[in-house]
């Protein structure tokens, strides 16, 4: 059944593990990572981008394709459906509305006030409908060389004036492929982490080392975003497989060849994270 993340974030901020986000981009992505986590007994995000909503279909689509993969597949595990980067309040009412069951508001682009209030909007929404929601302040950068960091003072001001259910810091995390080696600022986690009481996550998950999300995991973080990689290695089988069999034209086939890739990486990165038999 779908429900907010609320309870999987806080059990997991308590046991020491993190549960996992994993964006979605068609249907096939959802029921290997579905599968995968059901195997697992892991609770599971599937993060949705609007951009991935726009080309499914709409947030109405994503969020039966979901339902329906959860009922034939017979998922049992806590499962949330998590609007991604929602870049405005009407994005997350829409997404509310359709029925996902977890939002994150995205006012990173706007001043702290204006940010607080956007925050606040969604949050008044999202009570009604059970909803959670997660929000960030500095923007975890795209230029997959982030060199923008949460400052403590306006992360403390912006969760006592919000009463968001998780906050996700900028640490020197980004998305996408790192140019350089991710290099975590441990001690600024530290000190959010001994200051702030919600779940913290991490964005960018993809390309940060073993060791430092044993680390980040220690320090309070309990929910952490992957995409990127499992892209990365779904393509490269499909183009291996593509190359090797020059007349195959049937897309379920073309399309499932990366699927041992993908459930691999999603398999490592549940064992990784610790939130396998959990449920
Ligand atoms: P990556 O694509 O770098 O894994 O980041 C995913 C993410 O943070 C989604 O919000």
């Amino acid at each position: 059944m779908l429900s907010n993340s609320i309870k999987m974030l806080n059990k997991a901020k308590n046991e020491k593990y993190a549960i996992p986000q994993f964006n979605i981009n068609n249907l096939e992505w959802a029921k290997y990572i579905l599968e995968i986590s059901q195997n697992l007994k892991s609770p599971v995000i599937l993060g949705v981008s609007e951009n991935a909503i726009k080309y499914i279909g709409g947030y109405n689509t994503v969020v039966n394709m979901i339902k329906g993969l959860i009922k034939d597949l017979n998922i049992t595990v806590p499962v949330s459906l998590h609007l991604d980067h929602g870049k405005s309040v009407q994005s997350c009412i829409n997404a509310i509305n359709a029925g996902f069951t977890s939002v994150m508001i995205d006012g990173s682009k706007f001043s702290l006030n204006e940010n607080i209030n956007m925050t606040n909007e969604v949050i008044k929404y999202a009570k009604e409908y059970n909803v959670s929601v997660e929000a960030e302040i500095e923007n975890i950068d795209d230029n997959y060389d982030n060199n923008s960091y949460s400052k403590l003072q306006d992360i403390i001001e912006f969760i006592n004036k919000t009463d968001i259910n998780s906050f996700a810091p900028s640490i020197g995390n980004a998305h996408g492929i790192y140019k350089n080696e991710p290099k975590l600022e441990l001690n600024l986690l530290k000190q959010i982490n001994e200051n702030v009481d919600i779940p913290l996550v991490l964005h960018g998950g993809s390309g940060i080392d073993d060791e430092q999300i044993k680390k980040v995991i220690k320090l309070g973080i309990s929910k952490i975003n992957i995409n990127t990689q499992l892209q990365v290695e779904w393509s490269k089988q499909v183009r291996i497989f593509l190359n090797k069999n020059k007349n195959v034209y049937d897309p379920k086939e073309i399309i499932n060849s990366g699927k041992d890739a993908i459930q691999k990486r999603v398999m490592e990165y549940i064992i990784l994270f610790g939130s396998n038999n959990k449920y």
